[in-house]
C-alpha cells in the first residue's frame, strides 16, 4: 500500500484554539482523523506528524525518502523564511505538496512569499482542511509518484 506524510508544522497543534476566524474551529486531531479515515478510503496508508521545532520537521523530510510516496507540508510560519526546510524539500526525491489552510495572499504581506514553493511539487492555500485531502489527491495523481520541479 502507497504510504503519505501529512507533516503539520510550528503552531498548528493549536488548531481549533488559535485564531478560529482564519484557521476554523477544528483540532489538529480532528484533521488527522479525517485524513486518515480519507487514506482508507482512497486505498492509501496515511501518516501524520506536527512539530512545532525546524530540525524535527527536516529530519522527517529526510526519513521520507524511500518511505513515502509524497509529502503533504503545511510549515506554517517557516514557509516565509526556512530555507532549511526549502533545501530539505529539494534534497528528497519524494514529491511535496505545500498547503495552507488560510489564503496566504489575502493576509499580512509578509505571507504572501514562500521560500518553499520553488521546491515543492505545488501549492494549495486558502480552502481550509480540504487542502489537505486535495494535497492528497494530487500526489496519488502523479504518475510514478516521484516527480518534482
Ligand atoms: C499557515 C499560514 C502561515 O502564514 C502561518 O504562519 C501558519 C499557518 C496556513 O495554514 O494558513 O502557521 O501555513
Amino acid at each position: 500500500m502507497k504510504r503519505y506524510l501529512v507533516l503539520n508544522g510550528p503552531n498548528l497543534n493549536l488548531l481549533g484554539k488559535r485564531e478560529p476566524g482564519v484557521y476554523g474551529m477544528k483540532t489538529l486531531t480532528e484533521l488527522e482523523r479525517e485524513l486518515l479515515h480519507f487514506g482508507g478510503e482512497s486505498g492509501i496508508e496515511v501518516v501524520c506528524f506536527q512539530s512545532n521545532h525546524e530540525g524535527d520537521l527536516i529530519d522527517a523530510i529526510h526519513e521520507s525518502e524511500d518511505q513515502y510516496e509524497g509529502i503533504v507540508l503545511n510549515p506554517g510560519a517557516f514557509t516565509h523564511y526556512s530555507y532549511a526546510i526549502r533545501d530539505a524539500v529539494a534534497g528528497v526525491s519524494v514529491p511535496v505538496m505545500e498547503v495552507h489552510i488560510s489564503n496566504v495572499y489575502a493576509r499580512e504581506e509578509f505571507r504572501h512569499h514562500s521560500v518553499i514553493a520553488p521546491a515543492a511539487a505545488g501549492q494549495i492555500a486558502g480552502v481550509g482542511f480540504y487542502g489537505y485531502k486535495l494535497a492528497l489527491m494530487a500526489l496519488m495523481n502523479q504518475k510514478g509518484g516521484n516527480e518534482h520541479a
